[in-house]
């Protein structure tokens, strides 16, 4: 063994989450659980990976995610499998094998969870970054899409998000698809030499894909294609038109974007992202749509289904407000090594009587004096402790309390202390509440 070891990073592209980073990750899935289950969506679990023909089948084999971006692999048996870039292939996977068929409809789930891109990392663009979804399946009608954003902009509210946009388009489906495709290739054929070769191939294989090119040359050639609402059939465009009334009717800001594409092979008609102008290039916090042919063609019975997807990472990163809840600290002091028997039972005693506080036992040994003053500073640096602390008491208990079997508490945003006997803990901290 060498004297000294070389340090292990981080894989490039993945990012620690430390408190209290990781405390507003919480809060964040915390309030999805709470918004989404009141409007009756249930977690889902998948695998983080899957068999890789799930993504070649559903994502799109022409796409950049499953072309240039997947993490796969073969397993010991040689079978190949790719960690998830994204839910909700996996999702649809899931509920066709365990029989959709015979499920009550709609189906409501969200999930939360890391998936895997293999992508320049920059900020706000991570090789594993985590994901908050919702699925919605068994709805057609606008009405779904319609439930699924106004979920989304409320549980973007109570994250302190008041300014978002939805921008919002319609993508052809069927033959007026492929109507759409051929316009697309024949407004781009006579500039194909400005063209590198993978976009020449996206223009062959899959014209809607062009879209997703991050070459400037490309976006030019752009200009002046025609526009995906032009080749809506007429329920397709009822459709878009209901869901645009359906929004404006529950108050979700939304802006009508047609070069709002997705990079995903599998969305019909309804598709949407939301940007912030607080993040910097990779400014999609999410995106989403409907994407009425995945169920059947993985195996499953025709099932119109709708939902989206949000980067937590980049939500976290644009968030202004705090949203962890507030606590109160009560910091236990020992003074000494013979005070910490006494000062465990005392802890143990607040916990009991109050389940939201946040009780921790001072373990370094430094006695009342530096022990107040580590309180004193988690009461003015909140950001730096893991919790959001609204409230610091810190319980002293010398040799004096120990002996007397009293705790001394005192309130250090007020000053304010008090002695008393430990068996008075219930009824001092409920008062102290109220
Ligand atoms: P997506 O647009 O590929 O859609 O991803 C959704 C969101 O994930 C993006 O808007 C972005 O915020 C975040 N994201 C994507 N790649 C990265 C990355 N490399 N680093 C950090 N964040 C990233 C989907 O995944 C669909 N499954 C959404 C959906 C659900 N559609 C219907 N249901």
């Amino acid at each position: 063994m060498g004297a000294v070891s070389e340090r292990i990073r981080a894989p490039k592209g993945t990012h620690d989450l430390l408190p209290p980073v990781s405390e507003k990750f919480a809060a964040v899935e915390d309030t999805a659980r709470r918004v989404f289950g009141s409007f009756g969506y249930a977690e889902i679990r998948t695998p983080i990976f899957e068999s890789t023909d799930l993504f070649a089948r559903s994502v799109g084999d022409t796409t950049d995610i499953v072309h240039k971006e997947m993490y796969t692999f073969a397993d010991r048996k040689g079978r190949s499998l790719t960690l998830r870039p994204e839910n909700t292939a996996g999702v649809v996977r899931a509920l066709v094998e365990k029989g959709i068929q015979e499920m009550p409809r709609p189906i409501r789930l969200w999930y939360a969870g890391p998936q895997f891109r293999y992508e320049q990392p920059q900020a706000g663009r991570y090789r594993e970054f985590r994901q908050i979804g919702v699925e919605l399946l068994g709805v057609a009608g606008p009405a779904g899409d319609a439930e699924v954003l106004t979920m989304l902009f409320q549980f973007l509210e109570e994250l302190g998000f008041t300014d978002l946009l939805a921008n919002i388009n319609c993508i052809p489906k069927g033959e007026a698809r492929k109507a759409f495709s051929r316009a697309l290739q024949e407004h781009v054929r006579p500039s194909l030499d400005r063209l590198g070769a993978e976009d020449r191939r996206r223009v062959e294989q899959n014209p809607l894909r062009l879209f997703d090119s991050k070459d400037p040359e490309a976006q030019s050639v752009l200009r002046g294609a025609p526009s995906t609402l032009e080749f809506l059939d007429d329920v397709s465009r009822a459709h878009h038109e209901e869901l645009k009334r359906l929004l404006s009717l529950a108050r979700v800001r939304f802006f009508e974007d047609p070069s709002v594409v997705r990079g995903l092979d599998y969305y019909t008609l309804t598709v949407y992202e939301v940007a912030s102008e607080r993040l910097g290039a990779q400014n999609a916090i999410l995106g989403g749509g409907r994407y009425d042919e995945l169920v059947h063609q993985l195996g499953g019975p025709p099932t119109p289904a709708t939902g989206f997807a949000i980067g937590e990472d980049r939500l976290v990163e644009a968030m202004l407000t705090d949203v962890r809840p507030k606590k109160t600290l009560f910091f236990v002091i020992p003074d000494s090594s013979a005070d910490f028997v006494y000062a465990l039972d005392v802890a143990s005693r607040i916990r009991a009587c109050d389940h939201d506080s946040i009780v921790e036992v001072d373990l370094q040994g430094r006695g009342i004096v530096k022990g107040l003053s580590r309180a004193g500073q988690i009461a003015q640096e909140p950001n730096r402790y893991a919790f959001r602390v609204e409230r610091v008491h810190a319980v002293l208990v010398g040799e004096k309390e120990r002996e007397a079997g009293d705790v001394t508490i005192k309130n250090l945003s007020t000053g304010d202390q008090q002695t008393f006997q430990r068996s008075e803990l219930a009824g001092r901290l409920g008062a102290a509440r109220d």
